[in-house]
Formats: C-alpha cells, sequence, structure tokens
C-alpha cells in the first residue's frame, strides 16, 4: 500500500458566531465537524457535498489557512499544526489550491504571464523567470505569446488554465482543487478536468478535488468522500461508490445524475430530499442527516453512528446502510 501524503484526524473547525454590543460568543457554526480522511500518494480524493458543508473550509484547513478547533492535519507523516513559520513557508509551497472562479481569484490589471511568475519570484526558484512560465504556458494548453496579455482577454476555460499554470509553477505535492469547473460551460469542464488528468500523470501529482456534483469527478477522482454539515457520510473507492453506495445520502445524490440512456433514465427513481440543509450553528441530534434522510428510525435521532467498514477502503456512517440486494433494484 503506499504512503499517505496527507490525513486527516478527526478535524473540527468552528467559527464562533459573535452578538450583542460586547460581541459575545453566543455558538459556533459548525462548519466541519468531526471528519477524518486520507490521500495517499498520486491518487484523486473527490469531495462531494451540498453547498455548505464545510468543502471549502475543510479545503483552507488543508492550506493551513483555517485555524482547527481540534483534530489533526498530517502532511507526509507530520502534523502541520505543529510547524513553525520556516515549515510554514515550505508548505505553502508544497500545497497549491486551484479556485472556483478563475476571474476572481486572477488580479484583473496584471498580465497572465506576471501572474504565472508570482510564486516563481516569491520563491526565487528559478533565473529565468520568463522562460520557465512560458515553459508553464505550454504545459496547460496557453500560447506563450499571450504573456501579455490581461485575464479579461480569455475565455473561462482559458482563464482556468491560467490558474492551473500558477498552482504547478512551484511544483508542488498537493493540489486542492474547490469546484474548479463549476464556474464553467459544460463542455469546457471535460476540456479542464483532461487537463488536469494529464498534468497529474506528467508530474505525479496528488489532487483533492471538491465538486457539488458526483457527475463531474466520476472520472477524475480514485476514491470519493460525501460530506454533509461538516461530516463525511461515506467514502470508498471510485468503482465501489458508483456502483454499491451505501448511505441513503449517497444514493439520493447518484439518482440525481441524469442516465445516457434514455429508457432506463425513464424508468429509475429519482430520490427527492425534504426540507433544507439544517443550519451548521445548530445541526440536528444523533445522525446529521435524519431530518432529511427517506430511511430515518428513532434511533437516528438519538445516537450518533460512527464512519463503519463495510469493505475494503468503504465506510459508511449510517445505522441503516443500503443492502446490495435493495440496490440493485433500484438501479434497475
Ligand atoms: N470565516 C468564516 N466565519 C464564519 N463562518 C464561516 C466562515 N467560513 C465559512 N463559514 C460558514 O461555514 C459553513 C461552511 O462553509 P463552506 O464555505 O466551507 O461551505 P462549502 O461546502 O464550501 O459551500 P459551497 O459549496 O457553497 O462553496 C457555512 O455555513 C459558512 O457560512
Ligand atoms: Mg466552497
Amino acid at each position: 500500500m503506499s504512503q499517505n501524503l496527507l490525513e486527516i484526524r478527526n478535524l473540527a473547525v468552528h467559527f464562533p458566531i459573535k452578538e450583542g454590543l460586547f460581541k459575545k460568543t453566543t455558538n459556533y457554526v459548525k462548519a466541519v465537524n468531526d471528519l477524518s480522511l486520507t490521500v495517499r500518494k498520486g491518487e484523486t480524493l473527490g469531495i462531494v457535498g451540498e453547498s455548505g458543508c464545510g468543502k471549502s473550509t475543510l479545503a483552507r484547513a488543508i492550506l493551513g489557512l483555517n485555524k482547527p478547533t481540534s483534530g489533526d492535519i498530517l502532511f507526509e507523516g507530520e502534523s502541520i499544526l505543529d510547524y513553525n513559520p520556516k515549515q510554514m513557508h515550505q508548505l505553502r509551497r508544497d500545497i497549491q489550491m486551484v479556485f472556483q472562479d478563475p476571474f476572481t481569484s486572477l488580479n484583473p490589471r496584471m498580465p497572465i504571464g506576471e501572474i504565472i511568475a508570482a510564486p516563481l519570484k516569491a520563491y526565487k526558484t528559478t533565473v529565468n523567470v520568463e522562460q520557465r512560465v512560458k515553459e508553464l504556458m505550454e504545459l496547460v494548453g496557453l500560447k506563450p505569446e499571450y504573456y501579455h496579455r490581461l485575464p479579461h482577454e480569455f475565455s473561462g476555460g482559458q482563464r482556468q488554465r491560467v490558474g492551473i499554470a500558477r498552482a504547478i509553477a512551484l511544483e508542488p505535492k498537493l493540489i486542492v482543487c474547490d469546484e474548479p469547473v463549476s464556474a464553467l460551460d459544460v463542455s469546457v469542464q471535460a476540456q479542464v478536468i483532461n487537463l488536469l488528468e494529464d498534468l497529474q500523470k506528467e508530474l505525479n501529482l496528488t489532487y483533492v478535488f471538491i465538486a457539488h456534483d458526483l457527475s463531474v469527478i466520476k472520472h477524475i477522482a480514485d476514491k470519493v468522500a460525501v460530506m454533509y454539515l461538516g461530516k463525511v457520510m461515506e467514502t470508498a473507492e471510485r468503482d465501489s461508490f458508483y456502483q454499491s453506495a451505501r448511505h441513503p445520502y449517497t444514493n439520493a445524490l447518484l439518482s440525481a445524475i441524469p442516465l445516457p440512456d434514455p429508457e432506463k433514465e425513464k424508468k429509475r427513481e429519482r430520490i427527492v430530499l425534504q426540507g433544507d440543509l439544517p443550519s451548521p450553528a445548530n445541526p440536528p441530534t444523533g445522525c446529521v442527516f435524519h431530518t432529511r434522510c427517506p430511511k430515518a428510525q428513532p434511533i437516528c435521532k438519538e445516537k450518533l453512528p460512527r464512519l463503519e467498514q463495510m469493505e475494503e477502503e468503504h465506510f459508511v456512517s449510517c445505522f441503516f446502510p443500503i443492502e446490495e440486494e435493495q440496490k440493485r433494484a433500484l438501479n434497475t
């Protein structure tokens, strides 16, 4: 078994809610709440969940930008929470991020060549910055002659290529992609995902790939984790995940992906979840999903299910995981 590059252990990131004249802390937004995950070197972990379930908070914690309330984050086997400023400086080089909106994450007044050059200059890694930037531009499919153009002269997909070139400039070990294709047209989404896949092979990269939608990460992820209110509901290797998901929440998310075959699509049962996502400031008792779960029983309201192992690499946090036979019935 290959080595874990990243290990997240029982991580919690809670933001205080301050109210009144004296800004007293009255409650906490439990954005990430007792979450554990591992990512092996060279693999892609896809993380999926509804808006507000804590995906970006988790991403920022991995980058050392959000201070955890409790738990631990290990990078190459060492806790990053104990890092001194010098180690933090190195970590910022080893872990890079690609953002959702390539327009707001790129300085509109800076030529794209300069944007890509910024990390190289900050870390003084190369003598010939311009030549290295042009190499990077070619690597991500941008013409080097565009060096002096401004971000607004590019399409969304091209701008995301600039963001990717900037992220790979320092040859990082891990890239956290926070919804990198959500703002792009479907046809462009595939091109950007293909580029990320090619770069992964070429540069031996490891990805944490965050998405709203399970169809986006189906091809790129080696492992998938589903988040709900700051917790992992289910995590598994890609094939096991898409073929035999066990959590009722995962099944609801999977049932929302359109099937390519219209005949199957007609017969397929859509699971529509009732109610809204509860507030992460006041999550439900017991299983946090019980208020919307079609299979909830009294125990789900009272007790918190643990992430239990179903098969190798397949973990589910549910008292009543869906059985194999039922699963097959749902698919036909
Ligand atoms: N700095 C902060 N201070 C207070 N609350 C915050 C802060 N950052 C995030 N939150 C809250 O934490 C919760 C999780 O937010 P987060 O941005 O991590 O969700 P997300 O899963 O990335 O959502 P989206 O899919 O919309 O990007 C939300 O309720 C959000 O309002
Ligand atoms: Mg987000």
